[in-house]
């Protein structure tokens, strides 16, 4: 992964492509566990699914941390804050993804592999969405460009 710096608007997309892939992801996991019962799916290969989704989660926390915390930090005065918040909320989610994730590990039924699939879905789901909502927007991550003499008035 390179560390070149990229534009703004690139960290938005590329954050906004990572996040639908995450989600992709998660409904796969719902899919397999709700065939856990059919034998069409084992417990070993939803437990699979969800190592590589850790791996992914934190090659995508990298990135946030890596390439949007810079664009976010230089977007207005309430940059550094933000970015506070951002690495506070990234502590957290790293905790819980290591919790339920050690509970899917653990599940010894396919009814708590199942539970921890869903709370795990659903914490994903929520981070995304508030990640999106804060900072992950055309508000804070837009491109700066020189305003043209024709518009200035
Ligand atoms: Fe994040
Ligand atoms: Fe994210």
């Amino acid at each position: 992964m390179s560390d070149e710096p990229l534009m703004p608007s690139e960290v938005r997309r590329k954050v906004l492509s990572q996040h639908r892939e995450i989600e992709q992801m998660l409904s796969e996991l719902e899919t397999g566990v709700t065939h856990l019962g059919d034998g069409t799916v084992g417990a070993d290969q939803v437990k699979r699914a969800a190592y590589a989704l850790r791996g992914i989660l934190e090659l995508h926390m990298n990135f946030e941390e890596a390439h949007m915390v810079p664009a976010i930090n230089e977007a207005d005065g309430f940059g550094p804050e933000r970015v506070r918040h951002l690495h506070a909320e990234h502590a957290d989610q790293r905790q819980e993804l290591d919790r339920l994730v050690d509970q899917i590990r653990e599940a010894s039924s396919s009814d708590d592999l199942k539970a921890s699939v869903v709370k795990l879905a659903q914490m994903l789901r929520k981070d995304i969405e508030e990640e999106e909502r804060e900072y992950v927007n055309e508000k804070l991550l837009h491109d700066h460009i020189m305003p043209n003499d024709t518009f200035g008035g």
